[in-house]
């Protein structure tokens, strides 16, 4: 678990946590937060390296794209998704919990 204060964050800016152990890339898009594993799934580059635009973030390492809602892979080179956290909005922080297990 991690927590942040909401003005740490900047709009479309990432920003990388840890969370128990895992490096986590936190976004904001305006009033909406998104928690994401920041290793890329293609080669191990840091998510929060990259560019975001839309709901989607950009590998800058080989240009994969991941959904920020999902944690899809949606552009190739990377095919994998990469795990969701669950984030709690309360006051002026938001705390990052604890990995989102996929449905199968
Ligand atoms: S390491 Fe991310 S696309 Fe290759």
């Amino acid at each position: 678990m991690a927590t942040l204060d909401r003005s740490s964050l900047q709009d479309g800016k990432p920003k990388k946590v840890i969370v128990d152990g895992h490096p986590v890339c936190v976004v904001q898009i305006k009033d909406e937060y998104f928690a994401l594993g920041d290793t890329c799934s293609h080669s191990d580059a840091s998510l929060s390296e990259g560019e975001v635009s839309g709901y989607k973030i950009e590998c800058w390492l080989h240009g994969a794209e991941f959904d920020l809602r999902t944690g899809e892979a949606v552009t190739p080179p990377a095919s994998a998704s990469v795990p969701r956290y669950e984030i709690v909005e309360s006051g002026d922080q938001i705390t990052i919990k604890s990995r989102v297990e996929e449905r199968k």
